[in-house]
Order: structure tokens, then C-alpha cells, then sequence
């Protein structure tokens, strides 16, 4: 029997919700309307009356039916994008209704305790060193600004600068080390820090993406005072491993803090079979990933890890004289994160981590891998279309017909025609579709009614 002093709003707000699961394996992934139009169905004066709650909420679900690509779909390729796992969806729904701020223990102990146990759970199943701390970040980009906090207090303290407490200005100089392969976001996170672009030391990368070591030793050897060094596990392109141990002796040489940009590659740690891609991982310093790639919970929700507390927490924490802020074992989520008040987002990390268990995330990241290495054997069958990358993980780059212009315009054409949805990419000076199988349901099947939609496209392209 419903509770009669349920608010309906809710219960529409379920059907809508319960009627979008139901058709995302079938319907179609891109979108069906321009801003134009979705904006002459949103844009209204903002009255001084309110609307009824109901019908605000089924606006907003039938302008989503027609203007969101179907992101979630096991037919879904583009970017790095994970599904939702159910129990996570659920989770994620009583985040959303509990409306805890969990920035401190005071307020919320239950999730300050969420974020404790699945901190470990983290550490265990991605195999870091135990005594690291773990901030649950909205992603990748924080996930990155936060190690690299943590990184540029720790390589300045040990030359006894506080960057906290002085700042910049007159500091000694911080070597930042980046790849040729990087992730943007390791730019965008410098510059969050004060560390110009322009100031950052670019070492050469391979083919594949994979920083060249001995390019990064010449490098190193030029270099004096505090360093940084940011490797990659997982290239959003190609999905290729820095040759990570071998990175990590030259870090340890040169002093260096070693962070690993491993938003989707740490997760090859939880399967025997991938994780030797990352062998030697756990000897950095830090590490950035994300929960909403590969764990599957919903947005937003990333990890940044650091093997030094000491530096995590110098670098995040604030206090004030109204806080209730804990001295001993709880757990104050803003010791770790750049964010004050925040959603409890380690609970749907948490709830997916119990329901799969160890096994179930080894099963998730093969079965992901097994997929994309369908779909590149699919899509090379196919006269004139290349793979590019060696797929050793979940993604795969693929040309078509050698010709910028034609691959660009079947990129556009999949995305119109709906079946699946893949996104492009330039990879060493080609044009080429990206393929990244993220999501836990993607079947065979799913990668077979893909594949056929794409060369069906790819071959009426050619023949104009
Ligand atoms: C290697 C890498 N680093 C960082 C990011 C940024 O992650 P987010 O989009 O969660 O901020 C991505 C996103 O695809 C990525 O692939």
C-alpha cells in the first residue's frame, strides 16, 4: 500500500526512471533533437508562481528522452564512459534521498564509515600499498588535482617550503614531468596549482602513446631541486600502460614524486589476466582514478590515492572554529578532498563493491576487454578498415578507407544512424573512431549489431 503522505512527484520521478532502464538496450543511442529545439520546449519566463511539481518532472523526462544520447547503453563507445551497475543506481538513489552532507564525520558518521571500509576495499583489490589515504573526488580532473596537491606539498616540504603556508611566489622551482601521451586534465590540474603550461617538461612518447624511459632519464638527468613526474596507466585513446616499473626505478633515482593518471587503467589491476599492463603501479607515489569509467556507479565519483598521508591531508584539509572536526580515528571526508560540504558518493562505490566482490570486478574489466578485441577483429575484417592501436585493453582506434575525411564522416554518420554511439579522435596525424568498451552490459551481441551497423554505414559512405 503506497504511503498516502508519499509526495507523487516521487513516484512519477520512479516511472520515468524505471521507463528509461527499460528501453536503453533497444532504443535509439544519439540524440533526436538540436539546442534550438530542445530549448524552445525548456526555455520559459520564470513565472512568480510556481508550476505543478508533476509536470515540471515530466517535462524534463520527455525532453531527456529526445535530447540526451543514451550514454548508459551497452551499445554506448564513445569517450571512456561507464554504465550503472543496479545495486550502484540504487545506491546512488538513496544518496540522493539520505542528503547527507558527508564533508565531516560529526554530520554523518554511517557515511564517513562507508568511505573507510571501501577505501581499503579499494586498496585491497587495485593491490596499493595499504597505508594510503583515499579521497573520493566527482573524477578523474579532481581526482589528479588532488594527488597533485598532494605531490607539489610533498616534494616542497622535503625541501622545506611550505607551499600551504607561503605559496608560491619565491618557492624553489618544481620540475613538472609530463608525458606527450598525457591526459589533458594533467594540463588543466597544473594549472589549477600555478604551475603554467608552459613551464611543464614534455617527455617524448611511443607510438602506442607510452612514455619513451630513456628519453624521460636524459631528461631527469638535466634536472635539479623538487620534481614531479606524471605517468599514465590507460591512454584515452589507445588504452596503453607506461612502462610503469621501469618508470618508477627512474622516479626513485631522481628523487622524484611518481603520480600515475590511471582514471580507467588501474582497474586492469583487479583481473589476473590484465593486470601485468600496470606491473609496478604500486611503487608511485599517487594515483588518480575514476568509479563512474569502469566501476560503473553513476556520475560523479573518482578517487584520488596518495601513499602519503601526511601530504594528502596537508595539502586538502581546512578547519574553522565552528567545525566539529574529529582528533582521532573518524574519518572527516574534507581532510581528503578539495570540496567542503559534499554528497556521500563513496556509497554507491561501496554497495558495488560488496555486490560484485573481487571476482565480479576481475569479470567485469575482462569481459570489457574481450569485447573491444571483438570489435576491432569485427571492423579489420572489413576491406580498408585498420585498427590502430594494439588493443590491449578496452579501446580500440579504427580508420576506415585511410582517409581523414571518410573516417570523420562515418564517426558522424554512426552517431546519426543510433544503433551504437562511438566518438573520434586524431591519432599520430589520422583521423580515427574510438571504440571504448566501458560498460558492464555490453554482450557479444551488443558488439555484433554494433559492429554490422558500422560497416553497413562505412559501406554506403563508400559507395558515393
Ligand atoms: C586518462 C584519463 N585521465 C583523466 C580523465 C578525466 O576523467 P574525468 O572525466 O572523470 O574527470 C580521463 C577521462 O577520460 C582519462 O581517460
Amino acid at each position: 500500500m503506497p504511503n498516502d503522505r508519499r509526495d507523487p512527484v516521487l513516484e512519477k520521478a520512479r516511472d520515468h526512471a524505471n521507463g528509461y532502464l527499460d528501453g536503453l538496450a533497444t532504443r535509439h543511442i544519439g540524440v533526436k533533437l538540436g539546442r534550438d529545439e530542445m530549448l524552445a520546449q525548456l526555455q520559459a519566463p520564470l513565472a512568480a508562481e510556481g508550476e505543478n511539481p508533476a509536470a515540471v518532472i515530466d517535462l524534463l523526462a520527455s525532453q531527456a528522452e529526445v535530447g540526451m544520447t543514451a550514454c548508459s547503453s551497452p551499445r554506448y563507445f564513445g569517450f571512456v564512459i561507464g554504465g550503472t551497475y543496479p545495486v550502484a543506481l540504487a545506491a546512488d538513489w538513496l544518496v540522493s534521498t539520505w542528503d547527507q552532507n558527508a564533508g565531516i564525520h560529526a554530520i554523518s558518521p554511517f557515511s564517513a564509515a562507508v568511505e573507510e571500509v571501501a577505501a581499503g576495499w579499494v586498496l585491497d583489490l587495485l593491490d596499493l600499498p595499504h597505508e594510503s589515504s583515499v579521497g573520493f573526488v566527482t573524477g578523474g580532473q579532481m581526482a589528479n588535482f588532488t594527488c597533485l596537491a598532494a605531490a607539489r606539498h610533498g616534494v616542497l616540504s622535503r625541501v622545506g617550503w611550505d607551499v600551504e603556508l607561503d605559496g608560491l611566489a619565491g618557492a624553489p622551482v618544481v620540475n613538472i614531468v609530463v608525458s606527450a601521451g598525457s591526459h589533458v586534465t594533467i594540463e588543466a590540474a597544473m594549472r589549477y596549482l600555478g604551475f603554467g603550461t608552459r613551464s611543464l617538461l614534455r617527455v617524448e612518447a611511443d607510438e602506442q602513446g607510452r612514455i619513451r624511459p630513456e628519453s624521460l632519464r636524459k631528461l631527469l638527468a638535466t634536472l635539479d631541486g623538487p620534481t614531479i613526474i606524471c605517468a599514465q596507466a590507460g591512454n584515452v585513446n589507445s588504452g596503453s600502460f607506461d612502462p610503469l616499473r621501469e618508470i618508477a626505478g627512474i622516479a626513485l633515482e631522481a628523487g622524484a614524486w611518481l603520480h600515475v593518471d590511471s582514471a580507467f587503467g588501474l582497474w586492469a589491476r583487479a583481473s589476473k589476466t590484465f593486470a601485468h599492463l600496470a606491473d609496478g603501479i604500486d611503487l608511485a607515489d599517487s594515483w588518480a582514478t575514476d568509479a563512474h569509467k569502469w566501476l560503473n556507479v553513476p556520475y560523479d565519483s573518482g578517487l584520488a590515492i596518495v601513499k602519503h598521508p601526511a601530504d594528502h591531508r596537508a595539502a586538502m584539509t581546512s578547519s574553522a572554529s565552528y567545525l566539529i572536526q574529529t582528533q582521532g580515528a573518524e574519518r572527516d571526508a574534507l581532510d581528503w578532498v578539495p570540496e567542503f560540504s559534499r554528497r556521500a558518493r563513496a556509497i554507491p562505490i561501496y554497495a558495488t563493491l560488496r555486490a560484485l566482490g573481487s571476482g565480479g570486478v576481475e569479470d567485469l574489466v575482462d569481459r570489457n576487454c574481450a569485447r573491444a578485441r571483438e570489435m576491432a577483429t569485427a571492423l579489420e575484417q572489413e576491406d580498408g578498415v585498420q585498427v590502430l592501436n594494439d588493443v590491449v585493453l578496452n579501446q580500440a582506434l579504427v580508420r576506415f578507407g585511410n582517409d581523414d575525411e571518410l573516417t570523420r564522416a562515418v564517426v558522424t554518420a554512426v552517431q546519426a544512424e543510433g544503433t551504437c554511439w562511438a566518438s573520434g579522435t586524431t591519432w599520430n596525424g589520422h583521423a580515427a573512431m574510438r571504440i571504448s568498451v566501458s560498460n558492464w552490459a555490453t554482450s557479444p551481441d551488443d558488439v555484433s549489431q554494433s559492429a554490422s551497423a558500422i560497416l553497413a554505414v562505412y559501406r554506403s559512405l563508400q559507395q558515393r
